[in-house]
């Protein structure tokens, strides 16, 4: 199977006043077409930095990404525009990504708008008709206001904004992380429904692991920038090497009575992601760091087969 996307060595950096702030650092993978890869990682790890510059929201500092085998980086402004009717973004927050002046309507006919997808008035109005009842919408909803709608009903409008062009990509930045636990479990079925009817292919950006678990085909874990693991699903929550892997997963709770899980809990300083020193950025916080790790940098490696890891500790002990 080829890849829709393949991401190589991606960089981005940004310029502070107190340095470069590595945001995005030498991140590679490939996600093949109707496929989710969840991206998990601590608050300010680059989760959303890399969702964004995926999609052309920013500007890669460096690195190469191909979306059907064209390298995006580097391409002219209107082959960008072109391309970006097929990468979209879904939200955190669909009330703040809203515009609260616009209706229901409005909003999801915007992009067909600058498009211009739609050959008549009549024809713009039946495809908002159209995606507000694939994404579960009533009409009576069609003149309303964000401001008028639930958190739930506001994330519908989101989704239908993003399928309006017939994307192939859709960058999933926290979608339900806004919304209450019960609504949560709509939007994420509605999410798997459309995915399945449409062969969408999703990079599922969450703090939440149970939500990671239920959605994802791959997993990738991100530390400060790096991507430290990055294996199927179902293999990643039955074996884990990287020493921040483990502690993350170590939060999820049991569902079960009478089973406790020991929660590795994360001492030591969080190293600056400004002008980072050499070395494994989680050096600070690891309980197997040796002087090496201080100053060389771990590569990734393929240490079983599609499990790949960044780490001096595991590259050493036998794993098999
Ligand atoms: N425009 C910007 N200018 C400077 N630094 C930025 C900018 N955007 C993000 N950053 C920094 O880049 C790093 C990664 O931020 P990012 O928002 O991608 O993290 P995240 O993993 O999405 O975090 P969260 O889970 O809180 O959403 C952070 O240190 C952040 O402060
Ligand atoms: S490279 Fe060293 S410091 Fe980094 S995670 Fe592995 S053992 Fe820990
Ligand atoms: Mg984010």
């Amino acid at each position: 199977m080829s890849a829709l996307l393949e991401v190589k060595n991606l960089k981005k950096y940004f310029k502070t006043p107190r340095g470069m702030l590595h945001a995005v650092d030498d991140v590679s993978f490939d996600l093949n077409s109707g496929k989710t890869l969840g991206v998990v990682g601590e608050s300010g790890c680059g989760k959303s930095t890399l969702g964004r510059v995926l999609i052309n929201l920013l500007e890669a500092t460096d690195g190469e990404i191909f979306f059907e085998g064209n390298n995006v980086i580097g391409m002219k402004k209107k082959q960008i525009k072109d391309l970006r009717q097929y990468m979209q973004i879904i939200f955190q927050d669909p009330y703040s990504s809203l515009d609260p002046r616009m209706s229901v309507s409005e909003i999801i006919a915007e992009p067909l708008r600058i498009y211009e997808v739609c050959k008549s008035n009549d024809e713009l109005k039946k495809r908002v008709q159209e995606l507000m009842k694939i994404v579960g919408l009533t009409e009576r909803l069609a003149n309303a206001y964000p401001h008028e709608l639930d958190g739930g009903r506001r994330q519908r409008i989101g989704i239908a904004r993003a399928l309006a062009l017939n994307p192939k990509f859709i960058v999933c930045d926290e979608p339900v992380s806004a919304l209450d636990v019960s609504i949560q479990a709509q939007i994420l079925n509605l999410m798997q429904d459309l995915q399945k009817e449409r062969g969408l292919t999703y990079l599922f950006i969450t703090h939440n692991l149970s939500v990671v678990k239920h959605i994802s085909d791959d997993i990738m874990v991100m530390y400060l920038g790096n991507m430290v693991e990055k294996c199927n699903t179902k293999a990643l929550f039955k074996r884990n090497f990287h020493p921040y892997t483990k502690a993350l997963l170590s939060a999820i709770p049991i569902p079960q009575i009478g089973i406790e899980k020991r929660r590795i809990l994360l001492e030591g300083e969080i190293s600056s992601p400004i002008n980072p020193k050499p070395g494994c950025r989680f050096a600070s916080r690891c309980i197997y760091a040796k002087e090496r790790c201080n100053s060389e940098q771990p590569v990734l490696r393929e240490i079983l087969a599609d499990h790949f890891v960044a780490c001096h500790y595991v590259e050493s002990i036998n794993i098999l």
